[in-house]
């Protein structure tokens, strides 16, 4: 008996708990429920602990991103690429997909607008960095210098070369060696793997991604400055306007497909 007086009075503890976060939080339905129990929709409230509403991270928002990037939405990409083009037999949507579950919090997270303008913005990006999937390898990358020395941590390999490769052109040592030791392979010593494994380039592609744009589209910061987090330093604040032209383009194209409105800020 004693024991289960125990029992109850814990029962009723973790109620009360449940009771008083539930009446700290409550927002409406456009505010996020911050860690402490506050209703407001900056990064303070949204950001990490975000317990309810259009948090930046989980709870997910039960988009399904294969319901989104449809075969249709794929095909209408990748159909655009030349039929001699390498990327034509690589890419797939199905890699594509499997890669998303590594990254759950892609596409799923802030509002469902939020999540359509994320995946609109990253195939955006996609189909510039590789011309609607015909390119695998940077044009010419081998005769770049993709190592910068004063990386200690991802030190170059001599002989291997960083340059682009894959959906978003992953570059440079100190990216190859961190996508690596967060995916599972030797980005170091074997940076061509990024082209000829489907898998492992999709996830270095959302790697990317989930660590340098995600943040930027559900906090509402708009589609330039991932443009600026992609290659801001080349095509930023006049440095190659077309390219940022380009990829503006793609992305209202893509917004407009998917029937969300693109947002602000959309160039750098
Ligand atoms: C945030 O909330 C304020 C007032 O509470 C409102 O004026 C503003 O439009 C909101 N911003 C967004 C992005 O919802
Ligand atoms: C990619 O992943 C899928 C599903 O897990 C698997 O069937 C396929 O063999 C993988 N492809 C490569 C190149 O490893």
């Amino acid at each position: 008996m004693k024991y289960n007086f125990i029992l109850i009075i814990a029962l009723v503890g973790v109620l009360a708990a449940e009771l008083v976060v539930a009446q700290n939080c409550g927002c409406s339905a456009d505010l996020c429920c911050s860690k402490y129990g506050y209703c407001g929709n900056t990064s303070d409230y949204c950001g990490t602990g975000c317990q309810e509403g259009p948090c930046y991270v989980s709870p997910n928002n039960g988009v399904v991103v294969g319901d989104i990037v449809t075969d249709d939405f794929f095909n209408g990409i990748i159909n655009q690429a030349d039929a001699s083009c390498v990327g034509k037999s690589f890419y797939t949507r199905s890699a594509f997909l499997d890669a998303t579950s590594s990254y759950s919090q892609f596409g799923t997270v802030g509002y469902v607008d939020d999540s359509k303008r994320e995946i609109a913005a990253f195939f955006a990006h996609v189909t510039h960095e590789t011309g609607h999937f015909c390119y695998i390898e940077e044009i010419d990358g081998a005769s770049k210098d993709y190592c910068d020395e004063t990386n200690t941590q991802y030190p170059c390999v001599s002989g291997k070369n960083y340059y682009g490769r894959g959906p978003l052109q992953l570059s440079w040592n100190y990216n190859y060696g961190a996508a690596g030791d967060s995916i599972g392979f030797d980005g170091l010593n074997n940076p061509d793997i990024v082209a000829s494994d489907v898998n492992i380039s999709f996830k270095t592609a959302l790697w990317y991604w989930m660590n340098h744009c995600h943040e930027i589209i559900v906090s509402g910061e708009g589609f330039g400055e991932t443009i600026r987090a992609i290659n801001g330093a080349l095509e930023c604040d006049g440095g190659n306007t077309n390219a940022v032209n380009a990829r503006v383009e793609y992305y209202t194209e893509y917004c407009s497909e998917l029937g969300v409105d693109p947002g602000s800020n959309l160039y750098c």
